[in-house]
């Protein structure tokens, strides 16, 4: 597991969207597994930034993101769907053809998340992934539990995950219960991961995943460390507390 903590979240990004930038320069063909949140908002500008004033190209990038609320309308502001579109798609030269995002309003859902699956490998899986973390230790909305998730599939939120996520809505009861979800093995599959953490909030989760010592199903973030190429950047305030 290779560490880089960033003086601060601006930095952080910039490191990140680095990383990027050089794996779509060596395949341009490449297939990004995408996260959303606040966490990856400052790497998405520096990548519009790069492929504005440098001509960074995504016409061949093929994208998949980690999840989406169930129940939710792709136009409705909150959809994972439209923050993707946002915050990076609308502003680059990707082709929509090729980005994916789970469908929260799929009417089957177990035959929808096999084929989200199916369809990561058919694509050549993941080259890189870029994760997010949650205060409680979930990637993607794998959430604490007894046992974790191997594929996609829908899943319940816990409260604590409502509540950090109630901020982008007008009250908390709006925040959908449950999601769909890349599971833990089909992260695991990617051939590269990068986890990014910012802020004071993160500092007692990335403490304990820092440890590295004990996997556990109730901090799923733990499971990155059974990954042969994992990248943890972080910015002081989520070091340091
Ligand atoms: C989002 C996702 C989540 C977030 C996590 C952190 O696609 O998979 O795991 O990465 O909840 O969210 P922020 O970045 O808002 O703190």
């Amino acid at each position: 597991m290779k560490l880089y903590v960033e003086k601060d979240y601006e930095k952080l990004s910039k490191v990140a969207a680095n990383i990027v930038r050089e794996e779509i320069e060596k395949n341009p063909n490449i297939v990004l597994g995408l996260a959303t949140g606040s966490t990856p908002e400052g790497m998405y500008r520096e990548l519009i930034k790069m492929h504005k004033g440098e001509g960074l190209d995504f016409s061949k990038v093929t994208t998949f993101n980690l999840d989406e609320y169930v129940g939710i309308d792709e136009g409705h502001p909150n959809s994972y769907h439209y923050f993707m579109k946002e915050m990076l798609f609308n502003h680059i030269n990707i082709d929509f053809k090729n980005t994916f995002i789970p469908d929260g309003k799929t009417k089957d859902p177990e035959k929808y998340c096999k084929k989200y699956d199916e369809l990561i490998e058919k694509k050549g899986g993941i080259d890189l992934q870029i994760l997010g973390i949650g205060e409680n230790g979930h990637i993607a909305f794998n959430e604490p539990d007894e046992t974790l998730n191997l594929g996609t599939s829908i899943v319940n939120l816990t409260q604590s995950t409502i509540e950090a996520n109630s901020r982008f809505f007008d009250s908390i009861d709006e925040v959908p219960k449950t999601a769909i979800t890349m599971g833990i093995g089909t992260i695991l599959k990617a051939k590269k991961i990068v986890l990014l953490a910012n802020g004071k909030k993160k500092a007692k989760v990335i403490k304990e995943l820092l440890k590295g010592e004990k996997i556990s199903t109730k901090l799923p973030a733990s499971m990155l460390l059974l990954h042969p190429n994992v990248t943890i950047i972080i910015d002081q305030e989520a070091y340091n507390g």
